[in-house]
Parts: structure tokens; sequence; C-alpha cells
């Protein structure tokens, strides 16, 4: 806990989750401006580790008086990390949260927040909004954590299945008014879309931290992954936002001349 400054609020929540995948979301600031969009409009990562990060950047909406610079530092033997801002709109603030392990795949969380000395109604009002910003951020973070489980988890299942060399997919004239559709293949999930009058499949997971990109937009070919913003070229299956990543190779898909059956075959 902060030894210098007035304890304002405090929020707690169990999560079903395991605390490798908190600590995993906590020293990730690079999911803020896109998982929390409707809280961060702008944050770019200065420094980065283990340890944490540094980042600075602006609250919703965009302007000079929502800048701000924050850091967090992760401490795994005291099951803590602290958020400070360091500059800008609330500078002073600390942020120390705890997780315990109350079970498998089951933590607890307690926030406590301490803000620098303000005038009683203003210290009110933003310990209200930092308590409500927080259960939204915990709320789209959860989201996260454990849709990244799941993943982790059929990959694992994946493993001990014979895999298949084709699938069926139906009938051309009754796919094309489906479009796009998400179909599954050996265990994993691939997006079908029509391009420049061809269809094609693409691997509908993020090869970054195996995002969800079934239920995302694709436009002029690229779709861009919800988590951190990175978009990938479905054609080349490159990131076209730097990283080294790659989307994973998908099935081949082709269509019978007679019969009019869409096959997905390895
Ligand atoms: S999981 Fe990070 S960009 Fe997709
Ligand atoms: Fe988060």
């Amino acid at each position: 806990m902060s030894l210098s400054l007035p304890h304002v609020a405090s929020y707690t929540r169990e999560l079903p989750i395991s605390l490798t995948r908190m600590y995993e979301n906590a020293i990730d600031g690079e999911h803020l401006p896109w998982l929390h969009r409707t809280s961060f409009s702008h944050l770019e990562i200065i420094d980065k580790g283990s340890w944490g990060w540094r980042a600075k950047g602006n609250f919703v909406p965009k302007s000079f008086m929502n800048s701000m610079e924050l850091e967090l530092r992760l401490d795994r033997e005291k099951n803590c990390w602290i958020t400070r801002t360091t500059a800008g709109l609330g500078k002073g603030t600390e942020i120390w949260t705890h997780a315990f392990e109350l079970e498998e795949n089951k933590i607890k969380i307690v926030v406590d927040f301490y803000i620098p000395k303000l005038p009683n109604f203003l210290k009110n009002l933003y310990a209200e909004k930092l308590v409500q910003t927080y259960a939204q951020l915990y709320d789209e973070d959860l989201w996260m954590m454990a849709t990244r489980q799941n993943e982790l988890d059929r990959i694992k299942l994946g493993e001990s299945i014979e895999p298949f060399e084709s699938i069926e997919l139906g009938l051309l004239v009754e796919i094309e008014k489906e479009l796009p559709l998400t179909f599954s293949f050996n265990n994993n999930p691939y997006k079908l879309v029509k391009l420049d009058k061809k269809l094609l499949a693409f691997s509908a997971t993020c090869p970054h931290m195996l995002g969800p990109l079934q239920d995302c937009d694709i436009d002029q070919g690229i779709v861009e992954c919800p988590w951190h913003g990175y978009k990938f070229d479905v054609k080349s299956r490159k990131c076209i936002s730097g990283a080294r990543c790659k989307l994973a190779p998908a099935p081949r898909i082709t269509i019978d001349d007679e019969s009019g059956i869409i096959t997905a075959l390895t």
C-alpha cells in the first residue's frame, strides 16, 4: 500500500481465470488502446519488460487535457502490481492491485486507489469514476483472458486429435448466401470470404496472442485484431503492422464443377 497518499476507494472482484493469465494481462500495456478503446484513445509504449511497462497517451476523449503518462510495475513475489500516473491528467495517482489465487482458474483481485490531496467533492467524483472505469476494464480484460485460455486449451486438445485431410463445407449456392462464414477444420477456426471473386479461407486466430478474428470485418483483404490492433493481409497472411507474426496456413478451398460442393483441403 502507498504510504504517502490518501486511500480513496477500493474495487474487489473474483475472476474465473488463472494468476498466469492475470499477470500476462497486467504487463501487456499494448492492449489498452484497443481492448479498452472506450477508455484510452491512444497509448504509446515507451518501455516494457517482464517488470511491466511505461507509456504515454490519452484518455478518451483525446485532448491535451486528457494526456498522461503511466507506469505499471509488477511484483510477482508480493502478488501485486502498481499503476502510477507519472505525468498529465491524474498525476500522482497510484493504483495498487493485489491478486489472490482462490483455486485453480479462480482469483480474487483487490484494487486500491490512492490519489493526491484534492478538494473533497473532486476527490469523491474522481474516486467514483476510477471504480466505474475499473469495473468496465475488468469486464473487457476478462473477455480477453478467458478467450485466450479457451484458445490455449483448444490448441492443446487439437494436438491429440487425428487430423482430417478434407471436409465438405456445403453447396456453393448456399454458402455464398452466408459469406463471410466461420468454419472449424481440425479443431481450428477459419473464416471463408470472397476476395477478387474467389473463395479464400484464412485462420481466424490471431498469431500474436490468439485473439479472435471471427467477428472482425475484412476491409480490402485486411483483418484487424481487436486485442492489440495488428492488421493482417488475409491473402499473404503477413502482418502489415510490422510484427513478425503471420496468420497460420489455412485449408485450400475447391469447388466441384459438377456438384457445386465446396471442400476445404489441407
Ligand atoms: S492477439 Fe494481439 S494483435 Fe491479435
Ligand atoms: Fe486491460
